[in-house]
């Protein structure tokens, strides 16, 4: 496909060398792991390969790793099932998760289940860590979500911290890692979490897989009830070329992460340099400017208000420019970013989120920028 992609936030493309390892189970080895000949056996050695290669990345144990269809799943899977099963009553989260989180926390809200409470953020979105300990100190026996990268803004939470005070505090832990799993090394030694998740379609895997980590000493029943699968965790056939394709996805991502890492970062600080120099009054949304504190593939542009600001990604799109929006939510109208609307925005500014990967050159930047500029009639190539 033609065309500038600059939208990895959302999905990334599929590398070659993880479609070379997929091959063979979508064409040869097409057995159900569950049956125990040989075609099916030769399948669940892969899946369990597959399990101890993420666990092993993940420095953990074999036994914590639940494959599941992504992010969403994963994030369904942690939140009801603690919370119904372990009897929580009061849940802490914020309000520029992913929905994924959001809506479920607000479902069980809704339904009775858990009074939901919000922790305040600063002007940058950052969790008030003083305010999180004096809830932890008032809700004892309750859960806290908070996501690790955030996927709109980029803003890092310190994840190992937060694990801390909620193990000192007895809460339980649910972080959502979509947007830092393989971009990131999570020692799971180090940070205390109940759970964390994974898409495998975040890091240049396939779509429609992921796995939720379940630490060891907290214990539930499954989401998805059916076959024994996944150690009864997960009724269903697995998706085995997908298991397959993440768990390579994420050797490559842990093999390659100093240099993709470098290499992005780079990419991140041409367009926030090119975008100053290029567009008068461009500003950038949370801490997404601040590459040591917001993810190195994400950054967030607020640009100033024009007569364009409408037909913005429109007109990215017809240069060849795919990115994505997120402008603050005019009231009583469900489109738009609710982070963006949580950080107080003004409706009128139009905000982009530009999100790299390794496959992205300082050439696609440029034209970006030059695709910006222009739509802002300011000047253009240099
Ligand atoms: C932070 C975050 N959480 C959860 C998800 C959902 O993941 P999936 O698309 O694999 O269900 C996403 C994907 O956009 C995400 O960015």
């Amino acid at each position: 496909m033609a065309g500038i992609y600059l939208d990895n936030a959302a999905t990334t493309a599929l590398d070659p060398e993880v479609f070379e390892a997929m091959k063979p189970f979508m064409l040869n080895h097409y057995g159900n792991p569950s049956s125990i000949h040989s075609h099916g056996r030769e399948v669940r050695a892969a899946i369990e390969k597959s399990r101890r290669a993420v666990a092993e990345l993940l420095n953990t144990s074999p036994s914590e790793i639940f494959f599941t269809s992504g992010g969403t799943e994963a994030d369904n899977m942690a939140l009801r099932c603690s919370i119904e099963q372990k009897g929580i009553k009061k849940v802490l989260t914020s309000k520029i998760e992913h929905h994924a989180v959001l809506h479920t926390l607000q479902h069980l809200e809704k339904t009775g289940q858990i009074t939901l409470d919000y922790v305040p953020l600063d002007e940058k979105g950052m969790v008030e860590m003083d305010a999180l300990k004096d809830w932890l100190s008032t809700n004892p026996d309750s859960l806290v979500s908070l996501m690790h990268g955030n996927n709109e803004i980029g803003n890092i939470l310190d994840i190992e911290e937060v694990s801390w005070l909620c193990k000192q505090y007895g809460a339980i832990f649910h972080s959502d890692t979509v947007q830092t799993m393989a971009h990131y090394n999570h020692d799971l030694q180090e940070i205390k979490a109940q759970h964390i998740v994974g898409a495998a379609h975040k890091f240049h895997g396939p779509k429609g897989v992921g796995f939720l980590y379940i630490n060891n000493e907290h214990k539930i029943q499954p989401f998805i009830h059916g076959g024994a699968q996944e150690r009864n965790m997960r009724g269903g056939t697995e998706n085995v070329y997908g298991i397959v394709g993440l768990a390579k996805a994420m050797e490559i991502a842990y093999r390659d992460m100093e240099e993709h890492q470098n290499h992005i970062q780079g990419l991140k600080d041409r367009m926030i340099q090119k975008l100053k120099a290029k567009v008068e009054g461009v500003a950038f949304n949370g801490l997404s400017a601040d590459q040591d504190q917001s993810l190195y593939t994400v950054l967030n542009v607020c640009l100033p208000p024009s007569d364009m600001s409408d037909m913005l990604l429109f007109n990215l799109d017809i240069k060849g420019i795919s990115a994505s929006g997120g402008s603050a939510c005019s009231s009583g109208s469900d489109v738009g970013s609710h982070v963006i609307a949580e950080l107080g925005k003004a409706a009128e500014r139009p905000n982009v989120r530009f999100s790299f990967c390794k496959y992205n050159t300082s050439k696609d930047i440029d034209s970006a920028v030059d695709a910006v500029a222009e739509i802002y009639n300011k000047q253009t190539v240099d």
